[in-house]
């Protein structure tokens, strides 16, 4: 949805194809079926326009374009591996309607040498291999940013054996201006790989060194802020918290791993990088029992823990892989009753979590009703701007227990909570 509307933006015309005809009606009638901000508008626009169309049938897209972007769903199967149905069906479906020279474009994060799969299906199929190129040109966007990210990549990375069919891709991005790198297509496949996982291997690299400053005197923002001044190591994604979450990080992390340990060449540190992930929430799940339990085999038995954040990230509904959901088990297992808040997510929230012990409220306010703790799981800019006094009022023990480090502590206890922050000893009034 992103790529097709920035592209229809740029003056390209642009049908957009899925299997889930309900998708495709409320695209077509202006609506959108996500939250993303910016992205309702550019939506409606370009529909409005006339660059933009949606529909269910991969033969007319397929008849009426030059370039064919396969972006669908890549989830994990139980090995950790990556289930590539949606990627086959898709190039499947257009080797059927193909009707002169194409070029598939790859942007589905996929294995190294998904792109020769995805020649072999479409030759299987009966085309030439001289009616169409295979491009890999992976994705980088972040949800919450997407239409930013899509608009002001930091790099736009092509890989093909062709160099006609890669100079052709790389034209149609020559309107934003981005760095375009240009290499071959399993380079490209893993390119993406390799990032995710370096990202998620700096976000775990953190995380760790927050559980030694929790067991002395060093605080892991003031840590952060040091060695991220570093200019070879920089300050992004050395926020110590409760992990990465989502539909990609996890998954890729998991596929890059079953993939090298395949080929023979395991990259073994991504075993630590999931290990320290695994672990953030039963660790701080473990410190909102300590300070509020009792010992018995419900600790948080009678007690009221408020909620606030469901989405896995700021600015998304989306629920896939949510912290949210791992930690509201746990608290509901150890006997707590939740009453929990979302801006957004709330509905995709329900259907994931349940409804059983748990209240979903309008307001953080409201959440904290009764509360013995609040516990903050998304970093929703919403929250920072809280009037902890009134928050205060509402709570039966004013203890905050921040899983994203939202709060400066000196803020918190001044309002007069308990604070228990990522990456340092609590802190009291
Ligand atoms: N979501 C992100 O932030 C993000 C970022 C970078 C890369 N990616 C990658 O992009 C890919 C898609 O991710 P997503 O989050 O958009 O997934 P998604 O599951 O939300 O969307 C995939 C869409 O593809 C449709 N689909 C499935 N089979 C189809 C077919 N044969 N023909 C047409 N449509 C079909 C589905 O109905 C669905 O609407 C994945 O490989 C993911 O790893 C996602």
């Amino acid at each position: 949805m992103v790529t097709g509307a920035v592209f229809a933006d740029l003056g390209n015309d642009v049908i957009g194809v899925d299997i889930d005809q309900n998708r495709v009606d409320t695209l077509n009638s202006g609506g959108c079926p996500i939250h993303e901000p910016r992205l309702p508008e550019l939506l409606k626009h370009n529909l409005r326009e006339g660059r933009l169309t949606f529909t269910t049938s991969i033969p007319e897209a397929v008849l009426k374009s030059e370039i064919i972007f396969v972006c669908v769903g890549t989830p994990p199967v139980e090995d950790g591996g990556t289930n590539l149905s949606q990627v086959e069906a898709a190039a499947t479906g257009i080797a059927r309607a193909l009707n002169s020279y194409k070029i598939i474009v790859n942007k589905s994060t996929v294995p190294v040498g998904t792109g020769d799969f995805v020649r072999e299906v479409i030759e299987k199929n009966g085309v030439a291999s001289t009616d169409f190129d295979v491009v890999c040109n992976p994705e980088f966007l972040r949800e919450g940013q997407a239409v930013r990210d899509t608009l002001q990549p930091d790099r736009i990375v092509i890989g093909s054996a062709s160099e006609k069919a890669a100079k052709i891709v790389q034209l149609l991005y020559q309107a934003l201006n981005a760095p375009c790198i240009i290499t071959d297509t399993q380079s490209a496949e893993l390119i993406k790989y390799a990032s995710n996982a370096f990202l998620a291997t700096k976000i775990s690299f953190i995380n760790a060194v927050a559980n030694l400053c929790e067991k002395t005197q060093a605080d892991i923002r003031e840590v952060a802020k040091g060695v991220g001044a570093d200019s070879r190591i920089g300050p992004a994604f050395l926020g110590a918290g409760l992990g990465y979450g989502g539909s990609c990080f996890p998954k890729d992390i998991d596929a890059l791993l079953q993939a090298s340990r395949k080929l023979g060449a395991e990259i073994s540190i991504l075993e630590a990088v999931r290990a320290e992930n695994d672990n953030r929430v039963p660790r701080f799940v473990q410190r909102i029992i300590d300070r509020l339990g009792a010992t018995s085999r419900l600790p948080l038995e009678g007690k009221t823990i408020g909620v606030l954040g469901l989405s896995f990230k700021p600015d998304t509904d989306d629920m896939r892989e949510a912290k949210s959901i791992e930690i509201c088990h746990a608290l509901r297992e150890a006997g707590a009753e939740l009453r929990v808040y979302d801006p957004i997510a709330t509905e995709n929230a329900r259907r994931i979590i349940g409804d059983e012990g748990i209240e979903y409220c309008q307001s953080p306010y409201v959440a904290a009703k009764g509360a013995s703790g609040i516990v903050i799981v998304t970093e929703w800019r919403d929250f920072i701007q809280l009037n902890l006094n009134r928050l205060k009022t509402e709570m039966v023990e004013p203890i905050i227990f921040d899983g994203r480090n939202i709060y400066s502590p000196e803020q918190v206890t001044d309002a007069g909570f308990e604070y228990f922050s990522i990456g340092k000893t609590p802190a009291k009034p």
